[in-house]
């Protein structure tokens, strides 16, 4: 197989070929977006700004193609089996709480139970939370293993309590670490439940497969797959969209309107009310279709030897303590210096223009459990280069020499 032309590919950046200096590590919480998605989003903006699904006239009629066009683009990215499981929102965060907010109007009764993990993201845990509290329904939590892998004994046994919602995240946005999904989703499907795949990480890493996957949820957000902010999507299958009370109600989602009966569009309609984010949609259908002309198996390779690299230079800089494995990880690695704070050592790296994440990035009960105040977070993308992780490991080098001196 021919190698990655990262170079190539980094090209394709205005941020980088303007400010050269930044190693840009932050990637699990957004990604810099290429000429092509910046470009469809400025021609929506000059060329066809209009509101979609509603003008009699030809620019919203363009603007309501290019928007339902972004909707084929991504059900077919995700081979989702139609167009209207693909429901766009503002992110994950919003699909997860219209989720939560969903299911517990109309399936979840008091008494229910719902099996997240400890590695959750908060998106996909207070979202649960609010309305578990209110409709009695009780949270159980999957453990990790030393190594901070999902506790997978622990999953099969809880399982067995029969929870009717199980909601996991496909990828740590703190270690990185790749969780078995498909298994765990034919486990959760053995015992009835339904199954929730956060993927805001996962979406980057791998093209997945609602076919083949057979969730009955997915859900991501744009601007970590080198889209927009602003833009994300929840995908279900249709029988489990129909089970969702939207969370937002207004224009677009209704069939009639009277003070004294209101009826409800078709999906996808029914769940997105409102004026949607047009240009959003256009850019992320933007960012798949130039994802699409590089080889995915060639930038999984890439990543995996930055992160070879990475790991490699790590052990060999004392003082520094390792959260993440390094198998089965998609490119995130959670580290501290000691037991110095991880914002003093993020503020070092800065000084450097380098930029990684420091705190506990959205995921408290994963700290609690880990018994680390936060770590700083260095997270790789395919832009990225040997010569990135090795003027990271130099300013880790230093920060290690300054903080422990
Ligand atoms: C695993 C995971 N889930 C959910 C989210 C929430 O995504 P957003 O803030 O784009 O809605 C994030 C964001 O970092 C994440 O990493």
């Amino acid at each position: 197989m021919p190698t990655f032309d990262v170079q190539q590919f980094r090209q394709q950046f205005a941020f980088f070929q303007q400010q050269p200096e930044w190693v840009y590590l932050d990637n699990a919480a957004t990604m810099h977006k290429p000429q092509a998605v910046i470009d469809a989003v400025t021609q929506f903006y000059q060329q066809y700004n209009s509101n979609v699904h509603r003008g009699a006239h030809q620019l919203s009629q363009r603007a309501t193609t290019l928007f339902e066009q972004a909707r084929s683009t991504v059900a077919s990215y995700i081979n989702a089996q139609h167009l209207h499981e693909i429901i766009f929102c503002s992110g994950a965060t919003a699909a997860l709480n219209q989720i939560a907010f969903g299911l517990m109007h109309t399936v979840l009764r008091p008494g229910d139970r719902i099996l997240l993990t400890q590695l959750e993201h908060h998106a996909n845990i207070v979202p649960w939370q609010l309305h578990c509290q209110r409709f009695g329904v009780i949270i159980d939590v999957v453990p990790l293993t030393p190594d901070h892998q999902l506790d997978m004994a622990a999953y099969q046994q809880l399982l067995q309590l029969k929870p009717k919602v199980v909601s996991f995240s496909h990828i740590s946005n703190v270690l990185g670490h790749i969780q078995p999904v498909a298994d765990m989703v034919t486990l959760a499907k053995a015992v009835g439940a339904i199954t929730v795949i956060d993927g805001a990480q996962g979406i980057v890493y791998q093209q997945p497969d609602m076919q083949q996957l057979d969730c009955d949820f997915y859900v991501f957000s744009g601007h970590k797959l080198y889209g927009p902010t602003g833009i994300g999507v929840l995908y279900g299958k249709t029988e489990q969209l129909a089970r969702l009370t939207p969370i937002f109600a207004g224009g677009e989602m209704i069939d009639s309107v009277s003070f004294i009966n209101t009826t409800f569009n078709k999906l996808p309609f029914r769940l997105e009310a409102g004026t949607p984010n047009i240009a959003g949609a256009i850019g992320l259908s933007a960012a798949i279709e130039w994802l699409q002309k590089y080889n995915n198996q060639q930038i999984v390779q890439h990543k995996s030897l930055l992160l070879k690299e990475f790991y490699t230079g790590l052990t060999a800089i004392k003082a520094i303590d390792i959260l993440s494995s390094s198998v089965h990880n998609a490119g995130i690695v959670a580290l501290n210096v000691d037991s110095e704070h991880p914002a003093d050592v993020a503020e070092l790296l800065n000084q450097q223009q380098i930029a990684v994440r420091s705190g506990q990035h959205c995921a408290m009960p994963l700290f609690s459990y880990l018994a680390r105040p936060g770590a700083i977070r260095c997270s790789f993308a395919a832009y990225n280069t040997l010569d990135d992780v090795n003027r990271c490991l130099l300013a880790l080098e230093q920060a290690v020499e300054i903080l422990t001196a």
